[in-house]
């Protein structure tokens, strides 16, 4: 399976910074064309900066973009939501849907989640729905029984052609602070919920699983060659062309 390497640029940066970061992966990779024969890569901008990158992606469809979030609604009255069709409307291929940030600041619950991966399937764009447990919850010995009830509480009801869910595996503990986990942990994570899956997606070989939390270069090769690791979502090291293509480059 060819691995995903998707960029989460969170809630950084100028419109001056998107276009900057976006020419500047764009050039890297006109000269390293090597790293798209071994990986997608993705990158998921603010709402504001989709329309810059989009732009600056125009004539390098290999590169995808998408968003950090959509609406569980189709329209109407949600003052300040943005809707899964917008999104396919600016021409977003991929949503994250259920990041732990979302989950803890906004609340969002598992049935919400599903929702918004509903949205955007609907709208043929693939959701990449994030699960992971607390710090506290590993501790406890939980991590397992977190997962699992996430995954089943926000993988939408499937057609049989929706075989392109993505999930990302992001303990909550590893993102932003530099801690990952360990090899033998993330085999482990994502062995289980490659297991969970059957029953929950049509194809579960077919599903990518991603590991995010504190990725860059220096630890990219190993996690990425961890089996059942189909690529990374990666935060912030994808903020500078250099580590995101490092990491990129790790995938092969
Ligand atoms: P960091 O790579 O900054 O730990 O963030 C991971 C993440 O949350 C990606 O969605």
């Amino acid at each position: 399976m060819k691995k995903l390497i998707a960029g989460n640029w969170k809630m950084n940066g100028s419109m001056e910074n998107a276009r900057a970061l976006i020419a500047n992966i764009i050039n890297r990779l006109e000269t390293d064309e090597d790293v798209l024969k071994k990986c997608d890569i993705l990158v998921c901008p603010p709402f504001l900066h989709i329309p810059a990158v989009r732009h600056a992606i125009y004539g390098f469809p290999e590169l995808r973009f998408g968003a950090q979030d959509c609406s569980a609604y189709e329209n109407g009255a949600h003052t300040g939501d943005v809707s899964a069709s917008m999104l396919r409307d600016s021409s977003c291929s991929y949503v994250i849907v259920g990041h732990s940030e979302r989950r803890q600041y906004q609340g969002e619950s598992d049935a919400t989640v599903a929702q918004k991966a509903a949205q955007a399937l609907k709208n043929d764009m693939v959701p990449i729905i994030c699960v992971g447990e607390t710090e506290e919850e590993r501790e406890k010995g939980l991590a397992q029984e977190i997962v699992d009830a996430q995954l089943a509480g926000s993988i939408p009801a499937l057609e049989p052609f929706h075989d392109i869910v993505v999930i990302a595996y992001e303990p909550v503990w590893a993102i932003g602070t530099g801690k990952t986990a360990s090899v033998d942990d993330v085999a482990e994570m994502h062995g289980f919920i490659r297991e969970q899956l059957d029953g929950k997606v049509p194809a579960p070989e077919k599903v990518r699983i991603l590991y995010g939390g504190s990725m860059k270069p220096e630890n990219a090769g190993e996690l990425l060659s961890t089996e059942n690791v189909d690529g990374g979502l990666i935060g912030g090291a994808s903020l500078s062309a250099e580590s995101f293509l490092a990491i990129a480059r790790a995938a092969g």
